[in-house]
Formats: C-alpha cells, structure tokens, sequence
C-alpha cells in the first residue's frame, strides 16, 4: 500500500509595528502554498507571543479571501522578543517555541516583519528551525532589501499630508513643521520631502545646524517665498537638555524664536502605518509571499526574500541580522534635492 505523504504546513507569523501590506504578504505566502504546491498553512497570532503561547489559528483558502486591501495584519503583532528575556517561570523561551512547532507539526515559520524581526528569525534559524524572513516597515530601513513592503503606502500618506500642509502654510504665510516617522532612518522624511516639496528636509543621517536653517528661512522670505515646509524625521537629534516631546515640536518652537515668523508643528504619528495599501505594496507584498513559499518548497531555509534591481530575491538572514540601511549622504535623491535648492540643514 502506498505511504499517503505528509503535507507541508507552514506557519506564519507578522511582528514589529504593523504597516500596510501585512494582509497581501499573509495571502501571497497561503494562496501560493495552497494552490500551487498543496501545503497547509496556519496563522501565529500576536507575533512571535503566539509561538511561545501556542496561539495559533488553521488558515484555508476562504480565510485568505478578502484580505489583500486590508490594513493592519488579520494575525495580529508584537514586539515580543523571545530571545531577549525568559518566561517568568524560568522556562527558556525558545524551548516553549521550539515544543510549540513540533506539536503543531509545523515545517518551517514564515516571519513577516522589520530589523527586529529579521535578527530573530536569524536567531531561530540558528537553533537549528527552518525560517524564512519576509521584510516590511514604514521606515524602509531592513540591510538587505532594496525596499520593504509598507514604505510606498506611508510616504503617498506623507505626501498627502504636505500637500494639505501647503495650502494652509500659503494662506497663512507660516511655517510649517512635519514630522514623520522612520524610527532611526531618514528614508521617509526623505521620500516624502521631494514629492511633497519640502524646502527643508531634515534627517538623521545629516548633522544639521539651527543657525542655517533659520538663516535659509529668512532667505525665502527676502525672496518673496511667503511661506515654508519642513519635513523632518522623528529620529533626528535634539540637543541634549530640551525637555521637548518630538524633534517637530522642538524645531518649531526654535524657529519662530529666531526668525519671528509664525510657526506651527504636526506630528503625523501612526495614521502613517494604518489603512489600505497602496498598489505597489500590494504587488511587492504578494510578490515576496509567493517567493516565500517557493523557497519552502525548495527546502530552501534560513533566508530572507528581497528586492534587488527590480528582481525578488533571496539573502541569508545571518547577512540581513544586526544591521541597519540608511541614507547616504551621497544618496543621488539627497543629491538632486540640493540641486533643487533643499536645505539639508547643513549648508
Ligand atoms: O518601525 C515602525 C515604527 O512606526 C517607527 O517608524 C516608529 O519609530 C515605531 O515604529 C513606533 O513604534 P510603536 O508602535 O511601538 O510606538
């Protein structure tokens, strides 16, 4: 009699700050999975929590149905990270994970997330599990990837929040300050500063000095330029010994003090992570869970899928763990945008 063999099943799992895309990822890597090579998949909840609490749910094709335009992830994240600190109980993590998987009967954990999530997925990989690491965030700044899944959304809701910016920044003659988010990493201030037309922009990855923003400000107005936008990044430095919640609100305040012109602050916050992802998310997510799961299928493990030149590709997660990728200030984008005359804060 013929031994029946066993399907492949295939956990997945979205962790870190969520961000548009989450859902098309979760369906590229099921659909693919099912449809073409007849695995099973089940859904971690909460991150890597859901692996160490066993919280799990069985995924079928009507489950993955209807979820490609959604935001947010139907598994749920955190910021759980099971290598840092044990269970309260004394119970290493990574044994709970480790029983977890083979009681589940799981092949190999698909981990959906930013820098954080890689270095674990690297971490279990090391232990011996089979991983695969998909890379997503806002802040674009995973080591190994041309670009992450969910940055193409937040630097169009940037956008569109400078050009609502403007309308008011000309009406009123003011000056006005947004700060995005990008965690360490400029690439969203940075994106979002040219296409909204940002005069300054401002990033962590450049040093920048208060006296020449100001002087570039006053300059616009002798240019009869009535008004100014500034993007800046959350992670940009603010002089040690202000008591200031944001660099926006800091920046903002400073400005109106040295060149009395009227200046006002918005912190666009995580309306920047929610909501529908835009078409090229959707299409990098899906392209990256459906490669996902051809690596599975080839027995292919403890690799992370990537962008590179336009090609999806594969990078050993021990190269992608631990590292971060910022902007250059030779970056040609930083570069065109001095041409235009944007003001880096630095010269
Ligand atoms: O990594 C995505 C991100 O939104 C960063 O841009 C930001 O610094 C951070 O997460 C905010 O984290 P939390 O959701 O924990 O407040």
């Amino acid at each position: 009699m013929a031994v029946k063999k066993k399907k492949k099943r295939i956990g997945i799992l979205t962790s870190g700050g969520d961000c548009p895309g989450l859902n098309a990822a979760i369906r590229g890597i099921g659909k693919t999975a099912i449809l073409e090579y007849g695995m099973e998949i089940v859904g971690i909840g909460s991150g890597f929590q859901g692996l160490i609490d066993n919280d799990v749910i069985e995924l079928d094709e009507n489950k993955l149905s209807g979820i490609l335009t959604l935001g947010g992830t139907i598994l749920g994240t955190s910021r759980e990270k099971p290598f840092k600190k044990d269970d309260e109980s004394g119970v290493k993590k990574i044994e709970l994970i480790r029983k977890n998987i083979k009681s589940l009967g799981l092949d190999c954990i698909v981990c959906i997330g930013g820098n954080g999530t890689q270095k674990t997925a690297s971490k279990l990989s090391k232990e011996g599990l089979n991983i695969i690491g998909i890379p997503k965030t806002i802040d674009n700044d995973v080591w190994g990837t041309d670009q992450t899944f969910g940055f193409d959304s937040a630097v169009s809701i940037a956008t569109e929040a400078l050009d609502r910016l403007h309308t008011t920044a000309n009406a009123h003659k003011r000056i006005m300050v947004l700060e995005v988010m990008g965690h360490k990493a400029g690439w969203l201030a940075l994106h979002s500063g040219i296409a909204g037309g940002g005069d300054v922009i401002l990033i962590p990855e450049i040093s920048y000095n208060i006296e020449i923003i100001a002087r570039y400000l006053k300059k616009r107005i002798s240019k009869k330029k009535t008004y100014s936008i500034i993007v800046v990044a959350e992670g940009v430095l603010i002089p040690p010994g202000e008591i200031v919640t944001s660099a926006g609100y800091y920046l903002s305040q400073r400005i109106t003090e040295m060149t009395g012109i009227e200046t006002r602050n918005t912190v666009l916050g995580y309306l920047q992570r929610g909501g529908t992802p835009s078409s090229y998310d959707r299409i990098l997510a899906t392209k990256y869970g459906a490669y996902a799961t051809e690596l599975i299928a080839q027995g292919d493990f403890g690799k992370m899928v990537s962008l590179k030149n336009n090609e999806i590709t594969a990078i050993p997660l021990s190269e992608v763990a631990g590292k971060l990728k910022i902007v250059t200030p030779e970056d040609t984008l930083v570069q065109t945008a001095r041409i235009l005359g944007t003001c880096f804060g630095d010269r």
